[in-house]
């Protein structure tokens, strides 16, 4: 059985939670989240992070709590400000938490290594090297042989259809073919997590749709967890296995859902999926909430 079916049928033991019409009035969220059958690979507890400032401590998320588990896609949806990419630089391990613990498999992250590739809004790119020098970077960092790291870097780049780019510069590309590029670099090390920060909020809509298409494929064909931070209601829809809300600064986690409208958009190979009246209510639900 692919990753679809295993997703689709062990994965959230209960996948949709009622018909009855979900409001913000009856969210209810008390911490809880949704039953998952499978490995746990990340797990957040009691997190606080508060940055220091001349004015005094600035608190930025306060009591998160949560565990990933190995093949799921978590968007976390939250207002600009309320502390997205300070929880994604807690997990990629450039920040510590003020409090509270995080373990990647059992062992306490306390800084950047390779299980965790890492995705930004503007790809920190090397502008005159090659396509291919771009992704090759981190095994050629590793030591791996040229050999090695020729192929896997051609596997890559098939897999973010870039085969044709291979030897333009970056300077020459859009800003969704670096996109890609910077995916194909963090995903060639084979990380165990894959994080990445509001990668599509600058690029034209047309883009964005085909970026988040390639990125639900490549969900689905690797069986990577992906964590992946969004202001966008519908983006968090369309790709998530399951959506984390956060609050409005300090961010505290408000609600914790499965969906399954990333897996109908495979099944039926289009997004016609966003037009149907429970996509409407998934919508205004997390709308009013991100707003709230
Ligand atoms: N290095 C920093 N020093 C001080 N305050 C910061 C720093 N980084 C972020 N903040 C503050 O922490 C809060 C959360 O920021 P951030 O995680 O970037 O939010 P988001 O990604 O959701 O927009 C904001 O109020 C921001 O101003
Ligand atoms: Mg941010």
């Amino acid at each position: 059985m692919g990753m679809l079916g295993r997703l689709k049928n062990k994965f959230y033991k209960k996948f949709s939670k009622s018909d009855e019409l979900i409001t913000v009035e009856n969210v209810n969220y008390k911490g809880e989240e949704p039953v998952v059958e499978g490995e746990e690979l990340i797990s957040i507890h009691g997190v606080d992070l508060s940055y220091s400032s001349k004015s005094g401590p600035i608190k930025a998320l306060e009591n998160i709590n949560f565990n990933i588990y190995r093949g799921e896609f978590i968007c976390v949806l939250g207002p600009s400000g309320c502390g997205k990419s300070t929880l994604l630089k807690i997990l990629a391990g450039f920040i510590k938490p003020t409090s509270g613990i995080v373990k990647l498999s059992g062992k306490e992250i306390t800084g950047i290594d390779r299980n965790r590739g890492v995705v930004f809004q503007h790809p920190p790119l090397y502008s005159w090297f090659s396509v291919r020098d771009n992704v090759a970077f981190g095994p050629w960092m590793r030591n791996i042989p040229k050999a090695t790291y020729r192929q896997q870097t051609d596997e890559y780049l098939k897999k973010v259809h870039l085969a044709e780019f291979a030897d333009k510069k970056i300077y020459e590309l859009s800003g969704g073919m670096k996109q890609r590029v910077s995916i194909a670099r963090a995903l060639i090390n084979d990380p165990e997590i894959l994080l990445m920060d509001e990668p599509f909020s600058a690029l034209d809509a047309l883009t964005r749709e085909d970026m988040q298409n390639m990125t639900r494929d490549i969900w689905q064909d690797t069986g990577k967890t992906i964590f992946f931070i969004t202001h966008d209601v519908e983006e968090a829809l369309l790709l998530a296995s399951r959506i984390i809300v956060l609050s409005k600064h300090p961010g505290r986690i408000i609600d914790d859902i499965p969906v399954d409208f990333s897996l109908q958009v495979t099944e039926s190979g289009g997004s016609e999926v966003k037009f149907t009246p429970e996509f409407y209510k998934y919508r205004e639900k997390l709308l009013r909430l991100v707003n709230s």
